[in-house]
């Protein structure tokens, strides 16, 4: 678990986050949507079960940061997430889900045009086919 925003270090962050899902648990929402470590970086910075949050909410947990094809399968079928969540590979790949199904290779994103505000990286990217033709 890593300061994100405002939210700033805790000294206890499995205590006090696994205290919030479970309230939020308690309230019967539809989901908790976690970013495992540190957004777009890496998933290992501060010591943090998350298997444990996931328990402690005791619903539908949603993984993300980090995955691949691979981990991410793994992540469902070992149970320590019920779905994983994809951003940058998305951006990237208009048809992940496509490409993940066939075993396909992805396009890589381009981290230059993340926060561009035109087409270029957002809408640009080739599907199979068209990278095909
Ligand atoms: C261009 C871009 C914009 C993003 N905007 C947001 C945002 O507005 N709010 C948010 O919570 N996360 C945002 N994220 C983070 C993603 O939702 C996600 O947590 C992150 O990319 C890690 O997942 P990934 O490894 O699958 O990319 C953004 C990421 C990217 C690349």
């Amino acid at each position: 678990m890593t300061p994100a925003n405002d939210t700033g270090p805790d000294s206890d962050p499995q205590a006090l986050y696994g205290y919030v899902a479970s309230k939020l648990g308690e309230r019967g929402i539809a989901f908790l949507h976690v970013v495992e470590g540190a957004t777009g970086g890496p998933r290992d910075i501060a010591p943090f079960d998350w298997k444990a949050l996931k328990a402690a909410f005791g619903g539908v947990y949603i993984a993300n940061n980090g995955y691949d094809r691979d981990t991410a399968a793994a992540a469902v079928t070992e149970g320590t997430a019920d779905a994983v969540a994809f951003g940058r590979l998305f951006i990237a790949n208009p048809d992940l889900v496509t490409r993940f199904r066939l075993n396909a290779p992805l396009n890589e994103p381009n981290r230059d045009t993340f926060y561009g505000g035109g087409a270029e990286g957002y809408t640009d990217y080739p599907a199979l086919a068209e990278a095909a033709e």
